[in-house]
């Protein structure tokens, strides 16, 4: 089983397309709801855009303006990264508050203030945001939470900033790297992406670029945790295993049979998995993304078994979900506990964000019986194909026209 490029690298490449005022062709694009929001949005602001299974090729020479459409922005939170791009290339944008999935607060502080220490002037009228500067300047920028989006946004804003940019307690998830070197080959100056400080020396302009996105860390752990559940074994191939630590260790902990070879993951699921304790934590942490996917497997574990999540704090609305399906889940603010149970009943089931929709989708595997999940726009946003893959694993999954 093939596993796609990263939503969550592919997003913010996309939007650095935006700098180099030239050519952008990417490789190994996820082909999925929110890639095409983002990919809407550039068109709206004057780029070109040739767009073929997964190959994306966007010419942004001709941006013609700043002011990223609010019904798109509100779609999407990771359209955030556009605006740093807009402030890199040419000091000015307006935006509104983006939105996304529900999952949590999910503020934008980090990323203004970040902005207003290089230089921009941050105004907030009603509902809009209006970046805009004369000229930048270096700073050291340091993050009081290590924000994935807010470590990518400086990065985009400060490529072209006379000087040296630096950003301490960054965000070390493997998308930043990513982004890293898809700027770098650009011919931007960027050191440190994957540890806690990075340093931006500012070039005067960018190349032409080709540049191929890395493995989606969180969908082979979503294909690997729904065979756990189901007594099965898959190879993923095109996976990046070295990213994947955390989940992998977790699942050996539950019993699953891992080897790994190059960019190739082996498991076989024991017959029945031990329980576990889970806490999210930025990276090289558990990520918050496999969190849901996670508890969904852990239905088939021997015993209580429990999660807590740190980052996120409305991250558990896929619980009352499980629960109509007899899954005994107790919660305690951040933490909760569930306990294994090899029998639990189909029934119809709302997604309500991304990967608690995913979830769903495991635990509905796992029931005998057919399950009906609605709202499924939301795991359209970042899976590409999970049906069919899920259909090649042995699943009996549709997905019903109109849907
Ligand atoms: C990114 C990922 C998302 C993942 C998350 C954490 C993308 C497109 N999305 O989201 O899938 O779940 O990282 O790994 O890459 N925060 C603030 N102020 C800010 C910014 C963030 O308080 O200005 C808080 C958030 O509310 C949250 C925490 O910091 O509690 C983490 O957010 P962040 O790392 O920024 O996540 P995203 O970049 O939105």
């Amino acid at each position: 089983m093939r596993v796609s490029g990263s939503k969550n690298a592919a997003l913010p490449i996309i939007a650095a397309s935006i700098l180099n005022g030239g050519l952008t062709e990417l490789h190994n694009v996820p082909n999925i709801s929110d890639i095409k929001i983002m990919l809407q949005i550039l068109e709206k602001l004057g780029c070109k855009i040739e767009h073929d299974s997964d190959k994306i090729v966007i010419n942004s020479k001709d941006i013609n303006s700043f002011e990223i459409p609010a019904d798109l922005m509100h779609k999407m939170r990771s359209s955030v990264s556009i605006v740093g791009a807009l402030i890199g290339r040419f000091k000015n944008c307006t935006f509104t508050y983006p939105g996304g999935c529900d999952i949590g607060k999910r503020p934008i502080d980090l990323h203004l203030k970040a902005f207003e220490k290089l230089g921009v002037n941050v105004r907030m009228k009603e509902t809009n945001i209006r970046c805009i500067a004369e000229e930048m300047k270096p700073s050291e920028i340091i993050l009081d939470f290590p924000s994935v989006g807010a470590t990518e946004n400086i990065m985009l804003a400060s490529i072209f900033i006379d000087g040296v940019t630096i950003i301490k307690n960054a965000a070390k998830e493997p998308e930043i790297e990513d982004l890293q070197n898809m700027l770098n080959k650009m011919g931007a100056n960027i050191k440190g992406a994957g540890s806690d400080m990075i340093e931006i020396i500012g070039v005067d302009h960018l190349e032409d670029v080709s540049y191929r996105v890395m493995p989606d860390r969180i969908e082979a752990g979503t294909l690997l945790c729904a065979v756990a559940a189901n007594n099965g074994s898959i190879k993923l191939i095109n996976a990046e295993p070295r990213h994947m630590e955390k989940t992998l260790d977790k699942l050996k902990e539950c019993g699953c049979n891992i080897s790994i070879e190059k960019d190739q993951i082996l498991l076989k699921a024991p017959e029945k998995l031990s329980n576990v304790d889970i806490e999210t934590e930025p990276y090289p942490g558990f990520p918050t993304d496999m969190q849901s996917i996670f508890v969904a497997t852990l239905i088939q574990s021997d015993g209580i078994s429990s999660m807590e999540e740190n980052i996120f704090e409305n991250r558990y609305k896929y619980v009352s979900e499980l629960r109509k399906m007899g899954v005994n889940i107790i919660q305690e603010e951040r933490k909760i506990k569930i306990t294994g149970e090899k029998n639990i009943k189909a029934t119809n089931l709302k997604a309500m964000d991304l990967r608690g929709g995913a979830a769903l989708v495991i635990a509905a595997l796992q029931a005998k019986g057919i399950s009906e999940i609605s709202n499924i726009e939301y795991i359209l946003r970042g899976y590409d194909k999970l049906d069919e893959k899920l259909r090649k694993l042995g699943a009996k999954i549709k997905v019903e026209e109109g849907e």
